[in-house]
Parts: structure tokens; sequence; C-alpha cells
């Protein structure tokens, strides 16, 4: 079988990490084996830079390279093994996630970015990428109830609608790639989204 990379992305609080298992589940009854990974970690000195670049004060540059060295690791060590041994590779955030945060967020050029994804993974990109969106208030209010926020979670609702507007504007530049999903509705209702996707895919 061939192997099919699939990353999951939205802002904060979109509820992208509430689907991850049931995605899996959903391959693995379709025959498939499933590798769950994310981003920034999936591989031990991507988890201890994900440590770092979550809390630690830094340069925006610095934030974009620490995303990118990690991702590389991550790449090499835990994604193409797994494609090639013909696996599901679902990833909690991708390269989709550097352009919404680092560019959108942070304002950094995206031909910054472009060389970076250039040098890390020039030939490879997500076969489909979930875009669980929603208006950030909503967001917002989620996350408010969550556990302690890092660093991106405690920006300014103008960062967030920075990211979630980079997010949009990507969807519509790769439409084959990036699906929208309505992440505002209830559980059921998003995962009959997720459904009617997964059960179009070729
Ligand atoms: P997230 O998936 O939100 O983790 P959790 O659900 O445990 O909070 O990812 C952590 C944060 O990292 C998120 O706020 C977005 C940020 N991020 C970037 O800024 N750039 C990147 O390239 C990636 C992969 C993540």
């Amino acid at each position: 079988m061939k192997g099919m990379f699939l990353t999951l992305e939205g802002v904060d609080g979109a509820g992208k990490s509430s689907h991850l298992e049931w995605l899996a589940t959903w391959f693995r009854s379709h025959g498939r084996e499933v590798r769950m990974t994310r981003e920034p970690g999936g591989t031990p000195v991507g988890e201890k830079l994900r440590e770092i670049v979550l809390h630690e004060p830094m340069h925006a540059e610095t934030e974009a390279l620490i995303m990118f060295a990690a991702r590389l690791e991550h790449i090499e060590r835990i994604i193409r093994p797994a494609l090639a041994a013909g696996e599901v590779v679902i990833s909690d955030r991708f390269t989709d996630a550097s352009f919404a945060y680092q560019c959108g967020g942070r304002g950094l050029p995206e031909a910054r970015l472009e060389m970076l994804e250039a040098w890390v993974h020039a030939d490879l990109q997500p076969d489909l990428t979930l875009l669980f969106d929603l208006p950030t208030e909503i967001a917002a209010r989620r996350l408010a109830t969550a556990r302690s926020p890092d660093r991106f979670e405690r920006e300014q609702a103008d960062f967030h609608a920075r990211v979630r507007a980079t997010y949009l504007r990507r969807a519509e530049r790769h439409p084959e790639r990036i699906r929208v999903v309505d992440g505002g509705q209830g559980l059921e209702a998003v995962r009959a989204q997720l459904l009617a996707i997964l059960e179009s895919l070729p």
C-alpha cells in the first residue's frame, strides 16, 4: 500500500486534537497502519525543541529556525520511513503552521520560510491537510477553560486572527490539498464533515 501523509491544522482551540484518535481509527478500520505524531516534536530531539520553543522567549526568526530544525528530524526519522513502509502518517501540525504562526502571527516574510521549506522538504508535501477553522473568539473561549497556556496561546486576539487568515489564504491557494473543516460545530457535525472528506479520497 502507498503511504499517505495527512496533517491537521488550525488556530489554537480549533479542536483538531479531539479528532486525531477518531481519524486513526477510521484508517485502521480500512486496513491501514497508522502513525500518529505531532509538531513541533515527534522525535526525542523534536520534543526537547518543543519544550524550548513553546516556553522560552526568543526572536521570531529563532522560533522559525527551531520549528524547521525539529521538522527535519521528524521528517527523516519518522515521516519518511513510515511513508516508505506504506503507513498513514497523521501529524498534528506541519509546515502550514509555520506560515500561519511565524509569518501570519509574527510577521516574518514568507520568502524566508519558503527558503527553509525548500531546504528541509523540497520534495515532500502532505497528501491531505485538514484545516479546522472557526472564529478566533470561539477558539479563545475554548482555550480559556483549558490547561496552562503556552507562548502562542498567550498571544493577543489580533495574533490569532492573523494566524487564522493566513491559514485560510493558504487553503484558497492550495484547494486540492487543504480541506477546510468548520470546527465551530459540535463534535458529531465535525465528524460528519471529516467522514465526507475521507470517503471522497481516491
Ligand atoms: P499545538 O498543536 O497547539 O499543541 P497543543 O494542542 O498541545 O497546545 O501546537 C503547539 C503550538 O506550536 C501552537 O500554538 C502552534 C505552534 N506552532 C508554530 O508556531 N509553528 C509551527 O511550525 C508549528 C508546527 C507549531
